[in-house]
Formats: structure tokens, C-alpha cells, sequence
């Protein structure tokens, strides 16, 4: 699979941070409009989905000639009924968008409450309580999903927003057959909530929920109605909001009523890298993605421009590889935070130069010196994400979380839904190891109303104007790694979109010094030549990407086979 790239001149005005002027057209959002759309034109339109619920809810839509936006609106909701472990209205995201000619980026990332304050996790010594960011109602940051889902259809839904909700009120009301994983899932975790000695209301919830069962959400069906009937108010106001606080006062949690009604989803411009003839439309800050993807495809042609392009999942391009995640999740954890607080050098960390001088010392068969390099940080392994494209050629890359397996782990009383961890994103002490062992910046230190760094990189690659790709996945800081493989896969060795999903991947991230978390599949020579080298090698399994690719031939969709994914391309 060894391809050589063709223009090796690293980067120069590749990374081109282009703030693309991302004043979309509005479509009216109560009918759909076929003539707005009819330019780009396609045969197929695709869903790649990290459910089989909400594969067949965004494909429907699809079918009765919705948008991708709108597919993406049903399935968030759908998500957030059968994948509690990530799907959610208590938790946020991050949605690229492809539309007509524009592209646009949704941050509905969760904000900090206005009472957080930067030591809130730590004890009198000054030492970080371990599990507060993690658990309970302390954890959670002012949820932004339901403004985030509200802000995309009043800028391009096409179908009624009832309509678009129906699919979750119905499988929260009615009930959805759970799925072995998912089943295991909240065993899983019910166990290890238990030895920790946490205590919470997940099981009073989702205890009931066994494999092959029918498990109905009473609470949340209320919920999801309210935000149907009301739109984002249903959530900030009224019932919902009146839970919300209620728990947070009897829990030890910070959001108040305020922070409910401060909460805004922000419309941002994506981050375009001009690479290889393509051009990826990625995530900007608070997500720490995009940046970090530019620098890893960037340093790797970097390299290439002086040795050969390494075979994919050779042993020279996994070590490769793992000395840019190095450097990589250095500048990470030095210099990103959110945009609106901390000043981001977006254009210094992704400048050409730049880029090619950190790969400079690369070496093709040894480790480089951990502690010369300064550390990396933290983050937690679950989050979701979905790809669309439509039949006009409109795509959205969508990553949704609420932090770790099931957020916090505390239900809302009244109304049926978790509340996200994702205050662990922050870095409780700058510059002190947390409990993963992971160090974080002053960028990400807590203040008030300010959001969290993230990893997510929902992403689409353009070529001609085009979408040739779609992709992303969960897995916290693993996220990137993932990203930047899946369309390395895809666009550089040439993979389909099966290939693409299901090769096995592989992380490096500073810390733990000399690791590689690498899935199984690997050849045996693999991993001894880099355990030979001096590599430790972690087998935990991270991500789930859902891809979706573009070729001359049609458009293919591929879910990751470890997941319970479900792509389906069909025609219209
Ligand atoms: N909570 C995972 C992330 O935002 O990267």
C-alpha cells in the first residue's frame, strides 16, 4: 500500500489557515426547498451512524428529502434515547458543515457555570480531588447540545423541527430493543462505579436495561417533547430547566437558572488545510482536533519530503507516526484553550515552516527523548460520531459527548436524561498530573462560562468543491489519531471506506512515555520490532470511526465493525 506523495514540498502554504467567509444561504425551515439545493447532484446519499436507531431515523429523513442538517437533528436526539453512553441532550458537540458552496462549524460545546472557579477540584493541600470533575453533579458543564441542534435548524432545517424529534420521542415513549454492547455497557459500569464507592442514580435508570429487552425512558420522552413543542426553550426554560436546577441544588452541582439562560451555541469558521489537491474543512478551537490533525498530516509529509512514504501500519510509519503525536499533544497541552479566553495561535502552530522545522529531527528507527518534549494531557475515551451526506452533495460531520462512559452518571430527577462530565476537559491544576496521570495547560485552566479544550474533529475533506470525505470518531484524546488515520487511510492508500474504518489504528500522545496504544491486528513482527525499539505497547482499543467516502464509482459508507454502527447508502 505504498504510495508516494506527490507534491513532498511540505506544507508550503499548505496549511493554509483560510478563513473561509461562511455566510450560509438560509433555508426556510418549516418546508423543503429542492431548488436551493439542486447544483451538486447526486444519486446516493449516505449515513454512517454509530446505531442502527439512528442510521435508519437519519436515512428516513433523507428518503422524504430532508437535508443532511436535518438528518443530523434527528439522529443527535435518537442518539441521546438508544447510545446513552455518549448520545445526549445533557452534553455537547461540535458539527462540521458542508452547504451548497459554504462551509460552517456549530460549537455547541458545553460551558464552564458562572460559580466554577479554577481550584474547584482541588482539596486544602491543594491537591486534585480525584473523582469530582469525573462523577456527580460537580462534574457537569452547562449542557449545549439541545441550542446547538435548535441553532443548526434555524439556519438550514428544511423539515418541520416536530417532525425531526419524532423518531426519539417515539423510542424514548415506546421503548427501543437494547443492544448487547449497550447491555454490557451499564453492567460494566454499574460494577465499576461500585468498587469506586461512587454513588449515584445511574442504576435506579438503566439497571432495567437488559440485552433483547424493551427499555422505555418515561422521563426522557417528556423531555424530548417539551424541547419538540418548545424548541431550545423546552430545555433552557420552563420544566426541564426547573429539574435541572432542582438537581443541582439537592446534588452539589453549580448550574443555576442562569446559566441556563447564558448558554450559547456559537457559529465559527472551520479550519481549511490545503493537502494533497484536497482541502479538509475541520474543527477550529475549543477543539484542539483540526490543529492537531494539520500538524500530524503536515509533519508526515514533512517527513516524506526527505525519506519515502512509509507503507501504512509499517513498523517505521507507527513510530513515525507516534514521534509527531509527540510533538503534537506538546503544543496541545501548551497553547489551546477556548478562542473567546485564551488567545489560540492557530496560524503559528499549523505555519508551514513551522511544521517542517518540528519534524526536522525525526529519526526513522529511533525514540526521541520524552522529557526534551513538554507533556501532553489529559482526556477520557467515550463520545460519538456520525457522518451524512445528502443527495445534493450537503455533508455534516457531527461528534457529540458528555466526556466518559454515561458523563457524570447522574440522572436528572423529572426528566430523564445524564448530565455530562466534560469539566474534566479542563485542566484541574495546570501543569499537575490528573487522575489519568495526564497533564493539561494554563490555556485550559477553569473559568467562569469558558469551554472546555476538546478533541473532537468532526471532519470533511473537499476536492473540486466537492465532499470527498467524511469522518470522525469518540475517544478523547485518541479522537485525533483516529481522524487523521481514517483519512490517511482513505485518501493517501487509497482504501475504501470498509478498509478505511477497520484497519487497525494506533496513538501516541507524549504521555505515558514511549507508549503506543495500537489495536489488535498488528503482525506479530510489528509490535516486537517496536517493543525493540524501546516502544511499550497498550492493546486497549480506542474509537468508532463512521466514514463516508466519494469516488468516480458512487459513494460508499462504512461504520467501524467493533462498534454497533450502522451505515447504510441508498439511492433516492
Ligand atoms: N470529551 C472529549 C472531548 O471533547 O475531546
Amino acid at each position: 500500500m505504498k504510495k508516494r506523495i506527490a507534491n513532498a514540498g511540505v506544507f508550503s502554504a499548505i496549511v493554509a489557515f483560510i478563513l473561509v467567509v461562511t455566510a450560509c444561504s438560509h433555508a426556510p425551515n418549516t418546508s423543503v426547498d429542492n431548488a436551493t439545493h439542486s447544483t451538486v447532484g447526486l444519486s446516493q446519499q449516505a449515513v454512517a451512524m454509530p446505531d442502527s436507531y439512528s442510521a435508519d431515523a437519519a436515512m428516513q429523513v433523507l428518503q422524504e428529502g430532508g437535508n443532511a442538517i436535518d438528518a443530523a437533528i434527528t439522529a443527535q436526539f435518537v442518539l441521546a434515547v438508544t447510545l446513552p453512553e455518549a448520545g445526549n441532550v445533557g452534553g455537547g458537540g461540535f458539527m462540521t458543515i458542508k452547504f451548497e458552496d459554504n462551509t460552517d462549524f456549530l460549537d455547541y460545546r458545553e460551558m464552564a457555570p458562572e460559580n466554577a472557579h479554577r481550584d474547584m477540584y482541588l482539596d486544602e493541600q491543594g491537591d486534585v480531588k480525584p473523582y469530582e470533575s469525573l462523577f456527580g453533579a460537580k462534574a457537569s458543564g452547562i449542557p449545549g447540545t439541545v441550542a446547538g441542534m435548535w441553532a443548526a435548524h434555524k439556519k438550514y432545517g428544511t423539515l418541520d423541527w416536530e417532525r425531526l424529534l419524532a423518531p426519539a420521542v417515539h423510542l424514548a415513549e415506546q421503548g427501543f430493543v437494547v443492544h448487547e454492547k449497550l447491555a454490557n455497557n451499564i453492567a460494566r459500569y454499574i460494577s465499576r462505579t461500585q468498587e469506586k464507592g461512587i454513588n449515584n442514580n445511574f442504576s435506579e435508570y438503566f439497571a432495567q436495561a437488559k440485552a433483547g429487552t424493551t427499555f422505555k425512558q418515561p422521563e426522557l420522552a417528556k423531555t424530548l417533547k417539551a424541547i419538540q413543542q418548545q424548541g431550545k426553550d423546552g430545555f433552557y426554560k420552563g420544566d426541564v430547566a426547573k429539574h435541572i436546577v432542582d438537581f443541582m441544588q439537592q446534588n452539589g452541582g453549580l448550574i443555576t437558572y442562569e446559566d441556563l439562560l447564558a448558554y450559547k451555541a456559537v457559529w465559527r469558521k472551520p479550519l481549511h488545510l490545503n493537502w494533497q489537491g484536497y482541502e479538509l474543512v475541520t474543527a477550529p478551537p475549543p477543539s484542539s482536533g483540526g490543529v492537531a490533525v494539520a500538524q500530524w498530516i503536515g509533519m508526515l509529509e514533512a517527513y516524506d519530503a526527505t525519506h519515502d512514504l512509509p507503507a501504512q501500519n509499517s513498523t517505521e510509519y507507527i513510530h513515525v507516526m507516534s514521534e509527531i503525536g509527540k510533538r503534537v499533544f506538546a503544543d496541545r497541552a501548551e497553547y489551546m484553550g477556548d478562542p473567546d479566553f485564551v488567545s489560540v495561535p492557530v496560524e503559528a502552530l499549523t505555519d508551514a515552516n513551522y511544521i517542517t522545522q518540528r519534524a526536522a529531527d525525526i529519526q526513522p528507527t529511533s525514540i526521541s527523548d520524552t522529557p526534551s518534549v513538554k507533556p501532553g494531557l489529559k482526556e477520557s475515551e467515550d463520545t460519538t460520531h456520525f457522518s451524512i451526506i445528502d443527495r445534493w452533495g450537503n455533508a455534516v460531520a457531527n461528534t457529540t459527548t458528555i466526556n466518559l462512559t454515561f458523563g457524570s452518571g447522574v440522572v436528572v430527577t423529572g426528566a430523564g436524561f445524564l448530565l455530562n462530565d466534560e469539566m474534566d476537559d479542563f485542566s484541574a491544576k495546570p501543569g499537575v498530573p490528573n487522575f489519568f496521570g495526564a497533564v493539561g495547560g494554563e490555556a485550559n485552566a477553569i473559568e467562569p462560562y469558558k469551554r472546555m479544550l476538546s478533541s473532537m474533529t468532526p471532519t470533511l475533506v473537499t476536492k473540486d468543491d466537492q465532499v470527498v470525505l467524511v469522518t470522525g470518531s469518540p475517544g478523547g484524546t485518541t479522537i485525533i489519531s483516529s481522524v487523521t488515520q481514517s483519512l490517511l487511510n482513505a485518501l493517501l492508500y487509497d482504501m475504501s471506506a470498509e478498509e478505511a474504518v477497520n484497519s487497525p489504528r494506533f496513538h501516541h500522545q507524549l504521555l505515558p512515555k514511549d507508549t503506543i496504544r495500537m489495536h489488535d491486528g498488528f503482525t506479530e513482527a510489528t509490535v516486537n520490532e517496536l517493543k525493540a525499539m524501546g516502544y511499550t505497547i497498550d492493546n486497549r482499543r480506542f474509537g468508532d470511526v463512521h466514514l463516508i467516502k466519494r469516488t468516480k464509482e458512487g459513494v460508499e459508507a462504512a461504520s467501524e465493525k467493533s462498534g454497533r454502527g450502522k451505515s447504510l447508502v441508498q439511492p433516492y
